[in-house]
């Protein structure tokens, strides 16, 4: 039985995602919550060989098919190894990107059929869908240049056009799941950010106690 609670945070390259992420996770601690964060792909001994894979430029050209189904794998063995014990366990769950990155970069960005990649994706998570979705909204050449001279992996390689069809898709999933998703605009001090995201998650981080 699920008593825990679980937030993603989802969002372009360099929205501030992980930045975030450590700023609830420390306000969770500070209120006594007992709390898991993870990140994707990984997260997982499997999760993190799948992310070795898919983030190394040296594999080339990984079709979009291929993407889409090493991050279901790698998200199947996170909800059963970690997501679903801390949930059980009546724990926070913050999640570094989830399922919603798979809609955004593989559908919006990649061009796969949505209820393929959905269909495939409710299926790895097993029914745990996220309690509340924070998309964290930036540019992507402002994103991007955030990450500065930062190695560029696989994924920020690819052409601005890309990364503009993936901000957009993130957009149009808030549309489509308001009640899960919610938008943040994240061009704007980090301090903000997270008041506006601390607002929303405060009382059922609180509920955990
Ligand atoms: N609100 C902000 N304003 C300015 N800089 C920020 C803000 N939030 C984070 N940063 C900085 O931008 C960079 C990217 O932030 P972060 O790593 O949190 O983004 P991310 O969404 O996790 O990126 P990625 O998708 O690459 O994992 C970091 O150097 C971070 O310190
Ligand atoms: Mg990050």
């Amino acid at each position: 039985m699920r008593k825990g609670y679980f937030i993603t945070l989802e969002g372009p390259d360099g929205a501030g995602k992980t930045t975030q992420l450590a700023r609830l996770l420390a306000a969770a601690a500070e209120a006594g919550v007992p709390v898991v964060t993870t990140r994707e792909p990984g997260g997982t001994a499997v999760g993190d060989a799948v992310r070795g894979i898919l983030l190394d430029p040296q594999y080339g050209e990984i079709v979009p098919l291929t993407e889409a189904l090493l991050y279901a794998a790698s998200r199947a063995q996170l909800v059963q190894e970690v997501i679903k014990p801390a949930l059980t366990a009546g724990k926070l769950v913050l999640c570094d990107r989830f399922i919603d990155s798979s809609l955004a970069y593989q559908v919006y960005g990649g061009g796969l059929d949505f209820d393929f990649v959905w269909r495939t994706n409710l299926a790895a998570v097993d029914g745990c869908l996220p309690d509340k979705t924070f998309v964290l909204n930036i540019e992507p050449q402002v994103g991007l240049a955030r990450r500065g001279a930062a190695a560029a992996d696989r994924m920020e390689q690819k052409p601005l056009a890309f990364h503009q069809r993936v901000q957009q898709g993130f957009l149009q999933l808030a549309e489509r799941f308001p009640e899960r998703l919610t938008v943040v605009e994240a061009d704007r001090p980090a301090d903000e950010v997270f008041a506006e995201i601390w607002r929303q998650a405060a009382p059922h981080v609180a509920a955990l106690r």
